[in-house]
């Protein structure tokens, strides 16, 4: 059992590596093999719905947002793009590195704010806080400690997405998109949808709008969450 300064490490490890090479792929434009493809096209409109409500909420430009594990940057420069100021983060070096390389070819970088760092240290104040595919690699002690720290750091909107517990097969797709074999079953951590409700409760938050995204190996559910401020 290791704990989860350890996990984090592995994590790290993994991301700036083999990791690195494999989302690289999948977030590209490069021809890919059937399992990493339906990865890229769930992904893909994973990211399409996120951004349907945050154009309902009314995100535009000068909004501060903050990308918690910005991964290679598609979703920060998008936003950049837009004309928002991203905070974006990651614990993988060569993964913050991937964001600025897009952000300057798109000519955005003086939009964005780059860190290299655990999403649980962050502090600050933001108009929205994504959290995309990330917390699908905590078991449950660790994303409710994430989770808390992301709804902390989030005035208005706060999406993210988590693995709900699946059947067996759906769950097996999903894990094995993920990692190398080996590491393979250890690394996805699938959180009932309740126990889900609860922690983002603690946390100050409810749910707005929460939905099944699943497309060939990628399954996830995408959720978006309003601190309870907001309406008292
Ligand atoms: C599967 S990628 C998703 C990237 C991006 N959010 C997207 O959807 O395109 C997961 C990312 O989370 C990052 N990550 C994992 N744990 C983290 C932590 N504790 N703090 C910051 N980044 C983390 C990894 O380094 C990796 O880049």
């Amino acid at each position: 059992m290791i704990d989860s300064v350890q996990h984090k490490a592995q994590l790290r490890d993994y991301f700036d590596g083999a990791g690195f090479e494999r989302w690289t792929a999948i977030y590209g434009q490069g021809e890919l093999g059937r399992v990493r493809r339906s990865i890229r096209v769930g992904h893909d409109r994973m990211l399409k719905q996120a951004a349907t409500w945050l154009s309902e909420a009314g995100i535009g430009p000068g909004m501060r947002v903050l990308d918690a594990g910005c991964g290679t940057g598609l979703w920060s420069v998008a936003l950049a793009e837009q004309g928002c100021l991203v905070t974006a983060v990651d614990i993988a070096p060569k993964m913050v590195a991937a964001t600025r390389a897009r952000a300057e070819e798109r000519r955005v970088v003086d939009r964005l704010t780059l860190l290299t760092g655990d999403l649980e240290q962050v502090r600050g104040s933001f108009d929205v806080v994504v959290c995309f595919d990330v917390l699908v690699h905590y078991p449950p002690p660790s994303f409710a400690a994430l989770l808390s720290r992301l709804a902390a750091c989030s005035a208005g909107p706060l999406l993210l997405t988590y693995a709900p517990r699946k059947p067996l097969l759906a769950a097996l797709h999903w894990v094995g998109g993920h990692f190398p074999q080996g590491q393979r079953r250890t690394e996805i951590q699938m959180i009932p949808p309740q126990a889900v409700k609860t922690m983002l409760a603690t946390a100050g938050m409810h749910v707005r709008h929460s939905t099944n995204i699943n497309h060939g190996f990628y399954h996830v559910q995408l959720v978006e969450a309003y601190p309870d401020s907001i309406f008292s």
